[in-house]
């Protein structure tokens, strides 16, 4: 009986291929990092043919490496870096462009006008997104107009667009399946999330033709089966979810008011709110955090930038420690009467600003200002920012009061990040044993519909905490630091956000 589970996770850095095992625990990991294309300023390309080698290589890897056979695993799930986008040649399975990553901002003057054009409202009573160049509907339409005969080979259905998931899953079926899931389609801004449909007018505006879109499945279900040459025997594709969303599964915030916070480069938060999607008055998105049998259940989710990026700043760009760990001894170390602020605007500022042109500010140094107080300003601002999204979620999501926050991703190892986080938030924050929860959910979904995993009640009450950070009392304390961090950040606007 076939009882492994395999996922694939193609990020936005690196290829990962995880072998599970019934139970879900890691049997074996590998990855594979890849080069990035910058252009021009502003722009980010991936070569598709790396994410479909690095895919590959990392798959049979993994097997290699856990002495597994394709035909001992029971289900393949896919996560993938969200929005980034491939059109491809249905007839050759080439892509017609570089693959444009999520980060591009190379659409953001055809946005500023569909902006102008008042076509925002629409956008968002459907879509739960702002119109915005990270989502794939724009990307679409820049490659089709760039691309010599692109937009004419499209109206004649000569073409495919997907993102990462979609592409793989065409390429593993070779050419069989061309489908996405709710979840991915979500991020197009030309889904209707409450119908669970593309949607016609959303289409044009944007300039995006019906041929080129893939069908948009369950995020658990029947995908297809894997090429028998590519890994040694055929495996079925049971599950697909963008990587956000897919920690919301492995997280198992299976429930309204249950929140997980990823803490990568940037940091994503999702908050579980059920069946019906609430449209955000606070600039968060809504989006959809995973369909179940044909059923689906809404996240608002709110997106930072740069939280680990402070750390490797401290690390790369200032050379003030030489490992991230180094950071929780002078966050101790640091003079607790010396306010200083870290707003990490390196790249503009996310939700809820979104400021695009906001540049970085340290506020409140003096003579006395050293790598210490610094170091711990970069642990609070991730801290700090969680806060800004978690307030928006209260503000548009009354519920969301009583939430439970689930925190996964690399800064999560600092406890005393982890400490700050639940004090400044004043809620508790639970750090589960599995820190691989992408991947967990990727590999929960497929192994739900191949029947190996029990539905999601049962593999939630399955989840286990590592440790639990109460919230210590901060007195006052707590809105002088508030009001502190708001003037720095208020500091570090600029005049267009
Ligand atoms: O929306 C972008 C997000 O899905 C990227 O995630 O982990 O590849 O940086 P990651």
């Amino acid at each position: 009986m076939p009882s492994f589970i395999l996922a694939i996770d193609q990020g936005t850095t690196s290829t990962r291929a995880i072998l599970f095992n019934e139970a879900l625990d890691v049997v074996a990991i590998a990855q594979k990092e890849f080069p990035q294309h910058f252009p021009q300023p502003g722009w980010v390309e991936h070569d598709p043919e790396d994410l479909w080698a690095t895919t590959v290589a990392t798959v049979n890897e993994v097997l290699a490496r856990a002495n597994t056979r394709a035909s001992q695993v029971a289900a393949l799930g896919i996560t993938n870096q969200r929005e980034t986008t491939v059109v491809w040649n249905r007839k050759t399975g080439r892509a017609i462009h570089n693959a444009i990553v999520w980060q591009d901002r190379r659409t953001a003057e055809r946005c500023a006008r569909l902006k102008a054009d008042g076509i925002e409202p629409l956008v968002s009573e459907r879509t739960g997104l702002i119109v915005d160049s990270y989502f794939s509907g724009t990307k679409i339409a820049w490659i089709l107009d760039k691309v010599d005969g692109a937009r004419a080979a499209a109206e004649r259905g000569e073409l495919a667009f997907g993102t990462v998931d979609s592409f793989l899953l065409w390429r593993l079926t070779n050419g069989k399946v061309h489908a996405t899931d709710a979840t991915n389609a979500s991020r197009s801004m030309i889904y209707d999330i409450g119908k669970g449909a593309f949607d016609p007018e959303l289409m044009k505006i944007v300039g995006v033709p019906e041929a080129v879109l893939p069908e948009v499945k369950d995020s658990s279900g029947d995908f297809g089966t894997t090429e028998a040459h590519l890994f040694g025997a055929p495996i079925r594709i049971c599950g697909i979810a963008g990587d956000q969303q897919a920690a919301v599964v492995g997280q198992a915030c299976f429930e309204p008011g249950m929140m997980k916070v990823t803490y990568g480069t940037g940091a994503f938060a999702l908050l579980n709110i059920g069946d019906s999607p609430v449209l955000s008055q606070n600039r968060l998105l809504t989006t959809v955090a995973y369909q179940l049998n044909g059923k689906r259940t809404y996240a608002l989710e709110g997106a930072i930038f740069v939280a680990g990026a402070a750390v490797q700043w401290l690390r790369d760009g200032l050379g003030i420690i030489k490992h991230a760990s180094e950071t929780q001894g002078l966050a101790e170390a640091a003079d607790p009467n010396q306010p200083v602020y870290l707003v990490p605007a390196f790249v503009g500022l996310g939700a809820p600003y979104w400021d695009a042109d906001a540049r970085g500010t340290l506020t409140g140094i003096t003579r006395g200002t050293g790598r210490a107080e610094i170091a711990r300003a970069a642990l609070e601002s991730v801290g700090y920012q969680t806060n800004d999204l978690t307030e928006a979620m209260r503000a548009d999501w009354p519920e969301a009061r009583e939430t439970v926050l689930r925190v996964d991703g690399g800064m999560v190892a600092s406890n005393w990040a982890m400490q700050f986080l639940a004090d400044i938030l004043g809620a508790p924050v639970d750090r589960p044993v599995i820190t691989e929860t992408t991947a967990l959910g990727a590999a929960y979904l497929a192994a739900y519909a191949a029947g190996v995993c029990p539905p999601p009640e049962e593999f939630g009450r399955a989840w286990k905490l590592d440790r639990r950070f109460e919230p210590r009392k901060m007195d006052g304390d707590r809105e002088k630091k508030l009001a502190g961090w708001r003037d720095a950040v208020q500091r570090t606007r600029s005049s267009t956000g």
